[in-house]
């Protein structure tokens, strides 16, 4: 394919030169000899992108890919979204740049107002930011205006992003290790449902019984009995990079109800599965109106590929701000891009989309076909431990053999290498890094669906 060949995104992979090609090799190179070395990994020169649209991405020796990562689940539209691509250019010729905290912008107005609205009556305040890690960061600050305490109940296996506060509260192997002697000391760890892997009761044998949840509490209760009692209770509805973790159905609803009555906030990170990704349009819905949040992050998808992110929350939490307004009149809180006009403008744009009812059940169809696909693929290979899948979000974890359940990180790197070499993109995760994860856009097609399965399979057939 030549790089000027038009793109639908609608099409199948087409690999024509074994991937890292030369162009990408040498790019990858030039980019090495002058960037930090905090981006880089220990493994061998990545494919470089040049061009995407829909579910198809180029690489710059003209491979042609089928992605299933969407860009760990920003492009919720695909790549290079028509909409969102005019939306944002009509922005760039009208308003760059707003004033802060000074002075917003009518765009600002118009996505708050939107943002508010998708909040279900109740999360109706809206904060904007730019990553998830900041609007993590910015739920934080607001717990604590709002329940005085400093303290965060936080999960095993949790990622909440890289700054520091968000680092605080992340538990990813390795991240934040270096840093030890500098990030806060602001989470509690308690067990995170992963019935998996059950962290309190191995024996449990995948069937949850919410043994995690009473070690939770105990432990929640110890603390709120001390000296430094927690304020909230932050947690992924459905761990994302910790490889598509589900927590039982009844799991959220119960936890809600042990927090309210104890006068603790529940925070939801809906970073990576908010903007219609598992179905509805908040994970969280997916387990009924009993676990709706104080507060909750979004990022990622909800901008369809330009950086927002954002926090919702209810009135009473978010008017806590209102106290601390600086002496001098500032506000409490601001950023030079806060509510950055170009990402307004796209993040308007595709929220209407991902709302609509269409996208939705688009989502059910084709996250069922993709669910049904790799469970088919599971029952030939014993290698695929567990199939999780929540609409468009979705994942298998590699183990040695099904009785250990012992993790394979190996295999997982190389069958994610072989899926590359057949055109597919997908993004290895897991505590153990023996997790294959996809998050493809919510638009891909019902023939990507079925060669991305097939991939899965002849990818596995090789590794
Ligand atoms: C659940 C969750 N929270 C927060 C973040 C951090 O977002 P960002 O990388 O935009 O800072 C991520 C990123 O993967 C995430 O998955």
């Amino acid at each position: 394919m030549s790089p000027r060949e038009k793109l639908e995104g609608t099409e199948l992979p087409r690999v024509l030169v074994p991937p890292p090609g030369p162009r990408s090799r040498s790019s990858a190179k030039r980019l090495r000899g002058n960037e930090g070395a905090a981006i880089w990994g220990a493994g061998d020169s990545p494919i470089v992108w040049s061009r995407g649209k829909g579910s198809v991405v180029l690489d710059v020796d003209g491979n042609r890919y089928l992605d299933l990562t969407a860009g760990f689940g920003v492009l919720s539209l695909g790549h290079s979204a028509p909409e969102v691509a005019r939306a944002v250019s009509a922005q760039s010729r009208k308003l760059t740049q707003g004033l802060g905290d000074l002075m917003p912008h009518e765009g600002r107005e118009k996505l708050v107002r939107r943002l508010a609205s998708l909040g279900g009556g109740a999360l109706d305040r809206v904060l904007l930011a730019s990553t998830g890690s900041e609007a993590v960061e910015l739920a934080l600050k607001t717990a604590h205006l709002a329940t005085g305490r400093r303290r965060v109940v936080a999960f095993t296996g949790a990622y909440h992003g890289q700054s520091y506060g968000a680092l605080a509260v992340t538990d990813y192997p390795g991240l934040g290790k270096p840093f030890a002697g500098q990030i806060p000391d602001l989470a509690i760890r308690v067990p995170y449902p992963y019935a998996y892997r059950c962290p309190v009761a191995p024996t449990c044998g995948g069937r949850c019984d919410l043994h995690c949840l009473d070690a939770a509490a105990e432990t929640v209760d110890r603390e709120l009995r001390g000296p430094d009692p927690p304020g909230a209770i932050l947690i992924e509805p459905i761990q994302g990079r910790s490889g598509c973790v589900l927590p039982p159905p009844e799991y959220l609803p119960k936890l809600r109800a042990f927090a309210s009555e104890r006068g603790l906030l529940i925070i939801l990170d809906e970073v990576m599965t908010g903007g219609g990704r598992t179905g509805p349009f908040w994970a969280w819905e997916r387990y009924g109106e009993g676990a709706a949040p104080d507060l909750l992050v979004a990022g990622k998808g909800i901008g369809g590929g330009v950086a927002i992110a954002a926090v919702l929350g209810r009135k009473r939490v978010m008017e806590s701000w209102r106290k601390h307004v600086l002496p001098s009149g500032e506000a409490p809180h601001s950023s030079t891009f806060y509510g950055h006009p170009i990402a307004c403008a796209g993040a308007l744009k595709t929220l209407e989309r991902l709302a609509a009812p269409e996208t939705r059940a688009h989502v059910e169809r084709v996250g069922t076909m993709f669910a049904e696909g790799l469970h088919a693929v599971a029952a030939k290979f014993s290698a695929i431990g567990e199939v999780r899948a929540a609409g468009l979000m979705a994942a298998i974890e590699l183990v040695r053999d099904r009785a250990s359940r012992e993790p394979a990180p190996e295999l997982t790197a190389q069958t994610v290498g072989a899926l590359m070499q057949g055109g597919v993109l997908a993004w290895p995760g897991g505590i153990h890094d023996n997790v294959i994860c996809f998050t493809p856009p919510l638009t891909i097609t019902e023939e990507q669906v079925t060669f991305a399965v097939g991939a899965v399979e002849r990818a596995l057939q090789i590794s």
